[in-house]
C-alpha cells in the first residue's frame, strides 16, 4: 500500500504544534511552540492570549514541520486537526488554519478528538502496540480510563468527577509557591520530600473506576491554612511528595482494579501527567506484577503535540472518516459516551 503522509495540527491549549507522520506511527517531524513563558506571568493559561499567540505562530510552526520532515505540501495525503475538547479560541485558530490549508491544497480534512490524539501518541514509539488495551489518559483537562477496543473504538470506563489530575497539580503548585506549570515543578520538588509526611485523602468518584481530586485539593488547602494559623513552617518538598503520592495512589488503584476485572494484556499511559516520574514507575510496577505489557510515550509525546493528532488522523484516513469545511471547534467534545 502507498505510504500515507498526514500533517497534524494541535492548538487546543497553550502549545502551537504541527507534525508530519507517515502511516500513523512513523514521526517525520514534531514542532512544538510552547507559550509557557507568557502564561507563567499570569500563573496559568489566559485563553485570549493563547488564541492570539496561536495565530501569530501557526504559519511558521506548520512550515517548520514540513521542512523538518523533508515533505512538500503536495506530497501530503491529508490535514488532521484537533477540534476539541479544549479552549474554544485556541481550537478555532487551529481549525480555521487547517480548513484553509486543506481547501487551498485540495487535501482531505480530518477533525481529531484531542483525547484520542493522546491515546494515539502511544502508537508512535511502540510499533507493536495494537488494540485491545487499557489506557489511562491524564492531562490538565482530563482523567480518563479507557478501553481501546480497536482503532477509533473506545469504551470509557472511568473519569474524574471534578478536577483533572493535571489541574490539581497546577493548583497545588500555585498555592505552595512553585508557580506554573505545576506538574513538572511538583515532580521535581517531590524528589526531595517525604511522601508519607502528610496523609492526604485518596478520593474516588461514584463509579467503580471514577476519580475525584477536589477533596484532595481542599485537604491540601486546609492543611496549609492550619499550618499558617498555628504559625508552623511548611515543607514544600514534603507537601509536594505527599500530594503527588495521593494522586498517583488513586490513579494506580483504579487502573489496577480495571486490569484485574477486564484482563487486558496491555496497558498504556498518555497525556501531560504521564511524564510524572512517580506515576510512570508505579503504573509500570502494577503491570509487571500482573504480567501485563506496559506502554508509555516519552515526555515530549505526553504533552500536547501535533504528531499524536497526525497519528489519530491516519487511523481515520484509512477508514475514510473525513470532515467537511463546516468543521468547528467543540470545547466540550466527548471521546465517547458511556
Ligand atoms: O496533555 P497536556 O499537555 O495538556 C492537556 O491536554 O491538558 O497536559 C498538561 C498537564 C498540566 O496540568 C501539567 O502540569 C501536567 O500535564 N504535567 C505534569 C508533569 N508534566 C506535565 N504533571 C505531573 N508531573 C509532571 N512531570
Ligand atoms: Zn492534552
Amino acid at each position: 500500500m502507498k505510504d500515507v503522509l498526514i500533517l497534524g495540527i494541535e492548538s487546543s491549549c497553550d502549545e502551537t504544534a504541527a507534525a508530519v507522520v507517515k502511516n500513523g506511527r512513523d514521526m517525520l517531524s514534531n514542532v512544538i511552540s510552547s507559550q509557557i513563558d507568557i502564561h507563567t506571568l499570569y500563573g496559568g493559561v489566559v485563553p485570549e492570549i493563547a488564541s492570539r499567540k496561536h495565530i501569530e505562530r501557526i504559519n511558521q510552526v506548520v512550515s517548520q514541520a514540513l521542512k523538518d520532515a523533508g515533505v512538500s505540501p503536495s506530497e501530503l495525503d491529508a490535514v488532521a486537526v484537533t477540534y476539541g475538547p479544549g479552549l474554544i479560541g485556541p481550537l478555532l485558530t487551529g481549525v480555521s488554519f487547517a480548513k484553509a490549508y486543506a481547501y487551498a491544497r485540495s487535501l482531505p480534512l480530518i477533525g481529531v478528538n484531542h483525547i484520542e490524539g493522546h491515546i494515539c501518541a502511544v502508537y508512535i514509539e511502540n510499533k507493536d502496540l495494537r488494540p485491545a488495551f487499557l489506557c489511562l489518559i491524564v492531562s490538565g483537562g482530563h482523567t480518563h480510563l479507557v478501553r481501546v477496543k480497536d482503532y477509533g473504538e473506545y469504551e470509557l470506563i472511568g473519569r474524574t468527577m471534578d478536577d483533572a489530575a493535571g489541574e490539581a497539580f497546577d493548583k497545588i503548585a500555585r498555592v505552595i509557591g512553585l508557580g506554573y506549570p505545576g506538574g513538572p515543578k511538583i515532580d521535581r520538588a517531590a524528589k526531595e520530600g517525604d511522601p508519607d509526611a502528610v496523609v492526604f485523602p485518596r478520593g474516588h468518584g461514584s463509579g467503580e473506576y471514577d476519580f475525584s481530586f477536589s477533596g484532595l485539593k481542599s485537604a491540601v488547602l486546609n492543611y496549609l491554612n492550619s499550618c499558617e494559623m498555628k504559625g508552623e513552617r511548611i515543607s514544600v518538598p514534603d507537601i509536594a511528595a505527599s500530594f503527588q503520592k495521593a494522586v498517583v495512589d488513586v490513579l494506580s488503584a483504579n487502573a489496577a482494579k480495571a486490569l484485574d476485572s477486564f484482563g487486558d494484556k496491555s496497558f498504556a499511559i498518555a497525556g501531560g501527567v504521564a511524564s510524572n516520574s512517580l506515576f510512570r514507575s508505579e503504573l509500570e510496577k502494577e503491570c509487571v506484577r500482573r504480567g501485563v505489557g506496559f506502554f508509555k510515550p516519552s515526555p515530549v509525546l505526553c504533552t500536547d503535540n501535533g504528531a499524536m493528532i497526525a497519528s489519530a488522523g491516519y487511523f481515520k484516513y484509512i477508514k475514510g472518516e473525513f470532515s467537511d469545511l463546516n468543521l468547528n471547534g467543540v470545547a466540550d467534545l466527548e471521546l465517547c459516551l458511556r
